[in-house]
């Protein structure tokens, strides 16, 4: 099969088609011919090699971590997908390093999958699980956000952000939201009620007693600086210092967790209206789309996600 893989850590001129054998399934794993993927920051940061430490992959290294596409194989003790499906999945991030989404088929947990909504596209699919999972898990479970809130999210345009967005105003909070000036207006258009330029103003100039804050940016203190005694911030881009965390404010970080069932009721919210998803441009499986791709994000002003098509 074709893939796209990093032949060692380093820029963009790592990245490189390559043929490999199709992933040999376990017996709680499907096999998905993948007709879309997405690029995520953690692509560029893996290929830099920040994730040296916790994996040691031996190259070529194959990144990716969202598919969607249709089942073409089943596991033996596989029992509620089957060969024909179409799904949507955040895989495990496995130790060979042989296991991204940047290729044409990929194994997938039983557990990890949702079917895909017919309403849905497979490139609208494929920009789902990992940063909407992660918008969900944050929201719904961590922040623990519901009607009246007032929450803040930074980094309202970015893959991760504009889904929160979507989902803090579903469950009826106030939403404020940091983007520079060039995508307020499509914001609001997504139910923010105020959008900061982080440019201009110092959140802590602007907003004051909040319920909650998500911090998608590194920017702890700032969101720190406008919650209300016994509010609560969770960041996914930074590491709470120890005097953050003895702030009478609850201050916490988290990792997201690949989920089947989450990924089922985003579906459900998408098909609703509830949540729209948000696509800033699409790439070929090819050395040069996933170059342009990885040089989108890095640029860290992808509005929505960025998508590869596979087939
Ligand atoms: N811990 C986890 O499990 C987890 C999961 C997913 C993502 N992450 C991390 O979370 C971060 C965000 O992910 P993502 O997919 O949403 O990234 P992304 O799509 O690349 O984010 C791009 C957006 O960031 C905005 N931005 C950049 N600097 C900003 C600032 N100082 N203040 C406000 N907005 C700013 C840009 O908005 P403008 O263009 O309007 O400036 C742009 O729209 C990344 O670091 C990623 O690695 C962690």
């Amino acid at each position: 099969m074709k893939a796209v893989a990093i032949k060692a850590y380093g820029d963009i001129n790592n990245l490189h088609e390559i043929e490999l054998g199709v992933p040999e399934l376990a017996e709680d794993e499907v096999l998905v011919e993948n007709y879309a993927t997405s690029v995520n920051p953690i692509d560029w940061k893996a290929r830099l090699g920040y994730l040296k430490e916790a994996y040691s992959w031996e190259f070529p290294v194959i990144l990716g971590w969202d598919t969607a596409g249709v089942i073409t194989q089943v596991g033996a003790k596989v029992t509620n997908f089957k060969i024909g499906d179409k799904v949507f999945a955040r895989p495990d991030i496995y130790a060979d390093g042989k296991r991204g989404t940047y290729a044409q088929y990929v194994a997938v947990k039983e557990d990890k999958l949702a079917l895909k909504p017919d309403e849905i596209t497979f490139e609208e699919a494929a920009a789902v699980p990992l940063a909407g999972l992660t918008a969900l898990q944050v929201v719904v479970d961590r922040l623990h956000v519901k009607k009246g809130d007032k929450v803040l999210i930074q980094g309202g345009a970015g893959g991760v952000g504009l889904f929160a967005i979507q989902i803090a105003k579903h469950l009826g909070a106030y939403v404020a939201a940091t983007a520079s000036k060039k995508n307020h207006e499509f914001l609001k258009s997504l139910g923010a009620d105020e959008v900061i330029d982080y440019h201009e103003a110092k959140i802590g100039t602007v907003l004051s007693n909040y319920d909650a804050v998500f911090d998608t940016v590194n920017a702890i203190d700032d969101g720190l600086a406008i919650l209300k005694e016994n509010g609560r911030l969770v960041t996914i881009a930074g590491k709470p210092s120890v005097e953050q965390k003895a702030s009478s404010k609850e201050v916490s970080g988290w990792r997201m967790q690949p989920n089947g069932k989450q990924l089922k009721e985003l579906g459900d919210w998408i098909v609703a209206g509830e949540v729209k998803v948000v696509i800033d441009s699409v790439y070929p499986l090819t050395t040069a789309g996933l170059r342009a791709a990885h040089k989108k994000s890095q640029s860290g002003h992808a509005r929505g996600k960025l998508v590869i098509k596979v087939k």
